[in-house]
């Protein structure tokens, strides 16, 4: 277990659970008071007793319904009752798990221990955190933002770790109602955001650069979805980051697309647009 507030006081109470038999990243926050996911496998009871005694669980947030997320569920709902909270989809796709896990969260709804949430809501606690749907991995994706220190716990629709070409990316599950459109429109919609910590699904905790990982993440996305034409991709990112009034970094993009295909009409028109002084007002 992994103190985070090791590197930023901000998050003082919230821990990485890395080595718990979690084979999702399972956070505990509000010292054990609030878990975000559970992994899929025995042994994450046992850790979480290092904060305390296992009835101050009180809540549960889920980011989606895949196994290795809820699959631990099982051994804390044993020793506490906490109260689960996923998103309407989420809630939907969990009767696909195989048995006995639809029972299981049957039962949960029937004893009122099963709260929906979606996006907007703000959560009380320490720290209130903001619920974010960010539908692509899956349809019902959630993600928790403690807009204090900047951290965003995103479950898998965003993963910390980088590859060799960029960003690791969750792929969009369809079974589960995951699209690839809604993947890049929820990125999109994060870049926006001042994430300064990334605590992902999978992946160490990735501190200080979570809004590089973000960009990363959504230009590798571009660049996947348009193998060919990878100036393409800067074009798309670059016209992305000028929306959010960050014409320096559109610049260097639209650069890159240049240097890739030196006479891009569009890219060479996104250049000169940016070199425009603004027209005066009126
Ligand atoms: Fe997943
Ligand atoms: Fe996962």
């Amino acid at each position: 277990m992994k103190a985070l507030a090791e590197h930023d006081p901000l998050l003082e109470g919230m821990y990485w659970i890395q080595d718990a038999g979690a084979c999702c990243g399972v956070y505990a926050l509000d010292q054990g008071r609030t878990l975000i996911d559970a992994g899929n496998m025995y042994g994450l009871a046992d850790e979480l007793l290092d904060l305390g005694p296992l009835d101050r669980l009180q809540r549960v947030l889920l980011t989606h319904s895949h196994f290795d997320h809820v699959g631990g569920l099982a051994e804390i709902y044993q020793l506490a009752s906490p109260v689960l909270y996923a998103h309407p989809l989420t809630r939907e796709y969990l009767r696909l798990l195989r048995p006995p896990f639809p029972d299981f969260f049957d039962a949960l709804e029937r004893d009122g221990k099963l709260q929906l949430i979606e996006d907007g809501t703000v959560l009380d606690g320490n720290p209130p955190l903001q619920v974010l749907h960010l539908p692509g991995h899956t349809a019902g994706d959630l993600a928790f933002f403690d807009p204090r220190s900047g951290a965003l716990f995103s479950g898998d629709a965003v993963l910390a770790n980088r590859t060799r070409y960029g960003a690791a990316l969750s792929k969009p599950d369809e079974v589960s109602g995951g699209r690839l459109q809604d993947k890049v429109t929820s990125l999109r919609r994060l870049l926006a955001l001042p994430v300064k910590h990334l605590f992902a699904g999978h992946g160490d905790p990735l501190f200080d650069k979570g809004a590089d990982q973000i960009k990363i993440s959504l230009a590798t996305l571009y660049r996947e979805q348009d193998k060919d034409r990878p100036e393409r991709a800067w074009l798309a990112m670059g016209r992305d980051l000028m929306a959010l009034g960050q014409s320096g970094d559109a610049e260097q993009c639209a650069r890159k697309a240049l240097e890739l295909a030196p006479n891009d009409p569009e890219a060479t028109q996104f250049l000169s647009a940016l070199a425009e002084p603004p027209h005066p007002a009126g």
